[in-house]
């Protein structure tokens, strides 16, 4: 059991769902959530499924009771969330809105408190997630491992980098489905080529976790034999603007997450 006392989370959507769930199942590793009235369905999903949760009647009790926080509302209506709030000097507050920056976070807070950032993804509801802290900080981090993995940023830059690649998620999917649709183009059915398609990824991935001291483009060559299928199709990938289309788009999105 981890000494955070009583965690409150100010925002019940899908993400504080999913960290709710990998805190407390199998086996909790925290005594007692608080969760915020909002969403109500999700709030009440988690007060039924686990006893260690209670709800809130709204977001200044959340604060009143908990010394840790986490902060999981949507970016357009963090201001307004957190503004009104009286947080007190010493409070443990993280936060996992997005594109949202320290300083401007600490502004609304208007207290000494102590922040961490994180993204977090969904796969911390099965303890399988992998999360970006950013500054590091033991607790915050302990939370994370829980829950999967965790990676602390020394500096901002590192935090923006990862958020930036965390958001090759849905091209991930993307690739599968583009692949997956133009097997069916050519008469493959969908289910057929899903019950291949699916496993293959994942345990690619799964060989690369496992090889950790194996440089990603080693691992590409690896899997393709010179001259063959593999090969032709990364070649093709690389000269048909596949990795300059990658690498823009990512410039783009951290663009967009360093404002
Ligand atoms: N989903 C992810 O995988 C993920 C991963 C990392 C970070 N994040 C970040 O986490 C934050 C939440 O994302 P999400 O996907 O969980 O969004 P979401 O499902 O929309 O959850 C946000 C929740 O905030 C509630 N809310 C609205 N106004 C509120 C208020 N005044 N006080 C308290 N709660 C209020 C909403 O309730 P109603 O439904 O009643 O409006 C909603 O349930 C975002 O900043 C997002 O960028 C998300």
């Amino acid at each position: 059991m981890l000494a955070t006392g009583p965690i409150g989370f100010i925002g019940t959507g899908a993400i504080t769902e999913a960290m709710v769930r990998g805190l407390l199942a199998p086996m909790p590793v925290v005594e007692t959530v608080v969760v915020s009235p909002r969403n109500a369905a999700i709030a009440a999903r988690l007060a039924a499924d686990f006893p260690g949760v209670r709800i809130a009647g709204d977001n200044p009790e959340i604060v009143e009771a908990c010394q840790t926080l986490v902060l999981a509302v949507r970016p357009q209506i963090a201001e307004e969330v957190i503004r009104p709030l009286q947080f007190r000097d010493g409070q443990r507050v993280i936060s996992v809105i997005a594109a949202t920056d320290r300083d401007r976070l600490l502004s609304w807070i208007g207290a000494d408190v102590r922040l961490t950032q994180a993204i977090p993804l969904p796969f911390v509801a099965r303890r399988a997630g992998v999360t970006a802290i950013y500054p590091p900080d033991a607790l915050t981090a302990a939370l994370f491992t829980a829950m999967g993995t965790t990676v602390e940023c020394e500096t901002r830059q590192e935090y923006d980098l990862l958020a930036a690649a965390s958001a090759v998620m849905a091209s991930y999917f993307g690739i599968m489905h583009r692949t997956n649709e133009w097997l069916a183009d050519h008469g493959l059915a969908e289910q057929k080529g899903r019950a291949y398609i699916a496993p293959l990824f994942a345990e690619l991935s799964r060989s690369a976790v496992a090889a950790v001291d194996t440089p990603f483009i080693d691992l590409s060559r690896e899997y393709a034999t010179k001259g063959g299928l593999n090969e032709q199709v990364f070649n093709d990938f690389e000269t048909h603007g596949g990795t300059a289309a990658l690498r823009t788009a990512l410039d783009r999105v951290l663009a967009r997450i360093t404002g």
